[in-house]
């Protein structure tokens, strides 16, 4: 062990939040093998790119890094620093690791989503220049072979963490590439979220985010042997000291059941949030991507969780110029926009991916007329964000204090709606829930006065 102590390793994340919660478990798995993380490239003995395959220009993105790290590689070589192994992980590596493997001589290992419990055998057969990929999808559970699952109480976690209790999907939309990138869906059993989560608090982690593809769509086996939902899940993890805020991401509308809608009426823990993508208001366009759901479905949805829930603020995705969408399908998209009304969103233009139904479809809409929707969805978008961040002028609230702002003296903390919020506080309050009354917003924050801290 002493021989490897003091190598490095950086890790570059792109993507999902699943892919910065994989990112740590890695390094964490590394620590096993001497690695510690590095910010910087140039000392690194190994680099990761943990890639993201969504949209073409996110899986292109790999390559032209490649050629960066190369330069770095090759500098590093030079001066004499030793060898810098090069890693690409993630759903670039899951789609495409042949690909990859051939298009740049310089990559050493690639390693698929459900293959990182394997990373420090993996890196092992990298030794005396071999080459080594594993995209397999195994049998074991990924998240219980994780070794060294204990020193996350020792690494800083901050305040706010990340939690994978889901992953893989198998809803095939007909534009998405995660069920071929992550497989079908798995959930990880209660037991083991609720050790995590307890890990976590103990760290002095007082938000925890619960991660999964489809993270409502969560069936993990419970204590008593039975199958828990996600809204069972929560009722659980509120019953831990410490975790004063719950979260998760990313849902999908067929999957909010009764219970999780229990969860949010009845857990003061379950932040009045929801990112719940609808991507389109046509059903002739939901119909095409398999969302399995109509604009109807949607807005009662949204009405039946603002009865549990009023004061809650809606998240979504939307994608323009998926093939086949004219204008009016465009203009059922807007309208569904202002008959919800988002606090926040993501709006991405149609970007045709290898092996999915709608990349081969011949309906496929021009790129100018994506950009125009897109601008003009946007702005409405920023609009009611906008909007939103306004309606809370004059108003208290909590605020989760994270970590230090741009000037001295202050500190960037979190709303209940997920905003940043900026406040005068010394950093020793890092970690506390704090009240605040907002001031004023800017383009991207909240300004307010602390005046008091009940927790
Ligand atoms: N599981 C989540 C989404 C994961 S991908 C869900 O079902 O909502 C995140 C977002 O990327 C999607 O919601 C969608 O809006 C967008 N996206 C996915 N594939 C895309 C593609 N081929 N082109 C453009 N946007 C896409
Ligand atoms: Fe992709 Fe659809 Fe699954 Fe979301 S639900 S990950 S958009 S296939
Ligand atoms: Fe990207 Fe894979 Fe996440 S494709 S969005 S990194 S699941």
């Amino acid at each position: 062990m002493t021989a490897f102590k003091d190598k490095k390793v950086f890790v570059k994340t792109y993507g999902c939040q699943m892919n910065v919660y994989d990112s740590d478990r890695m390094a964490d798995s590394l620590a096993t093998k001497g690695y510690s993380p590095t910010e910087d490239m140039n000392e690194a003995d190994l680099v990761i790119l943990n890639t993201c395959h969504i949209r073409e220009k996110a899986a292109e993105k790999v390559y032209s890094e490649l050629g960066r790290i190369r330069k770095v590689k090759e500098a590093r070589s030079k001066a004499g620093k030793g060898e810098m192994k090069i890693g690409v992980a993630g759903c670039v590596a899951q789609a495409e690791g042949q690909e990859i493997m051939r298009r740049a001589p310089v990559v050493d290992l690639v390693v698929g989503p459900q293959a990182y419990h394997k990373l420090p055998d993996l890196l092992d057969k990298t030794g005396d220049g071999g080459r080594v990929i594993d995209t397999d999808f195994p049998l074991e559970d990924k998240f219980s072979a994780l070794p060294n699952a204990k020193k996350e109480v020792t690494r800083k976690r901050g305040v706010s963490a990340f939690l994978t209790v889901q992953e893989g999907c198998d809803k095939f939309c007909t534009f998405c590439v995660v069920p071929y990138t992550r497989g079908s869906e798995v959930s990880r059993p209660v037991s083991q979220i609720v050790a995590e989560a307890k890990r976590l608090a103990e760290a002095g982690v007082r938000e925890v985010n619960l991660l999964g593809q489809n993270v409502n769509a969560y069936h993990g086996e419970g204590p008593d042997g039975a199958d828990w939902g996600l809204g069972q899940l929560l009722f659980r993890l509120a019953e831990i000291d410490g975790l004063d805020r719950l979260r998760y991401t990313t849902s999908h509308p067929r999957d909010m059941d009764d219970a999780l809608m229990a969860a949010h009426r009845d857990l003061p823990s379950v932040m009045p949030y929801l990112h719940l993508p609808v991507q389109s208001g046509s059903d002739k366009i939901l119909a095409a991507m398999n969302r399995q759901h109509t604009y109807d479905d949607y807005v009662r949805l949204i009405e039946r969780i603002r009865t549990v829930r009023p004061d809650i603020a809606l998240s979504g995705d939307f994608i323009v110029g998926f093939p086949g969408e004219t204008d009016d399908d465009f203009e059922d998209t807007m309208r569904i926009i202002r008959e919800v009304t988002y606090g926040s969103a993501f709006s991405f233009k149609y970007s045709p991916r290898p092996g999915t139904p709608a990349a081969d479809s011949d309906e496929q809409v021009a790129e100018t007329i994506k950009s125009e929707r897109l601008a003009r969805l946007q702005a409405l978008l920023t609009e009611q964000q906008k909007a939103f961040n306004a309606s809370k002028i004059g108003t208290e609230m909590t605020v989760l204090l994270e970590r230090k702002g741009r000037e001295p003296g202050q500190l960037v903390g979190k709303s209940p709606w997920l905003q940043a919020v900026q406040v005068d506080a010394p950093e020793e309050m890092i970690g506390e829930i704090v009240t605040v009354t907002i001031d004023s917003m800017g383009s991207f924050s909240l300004f307010g006065t602390m005046i008091g801290h009940p927790l």
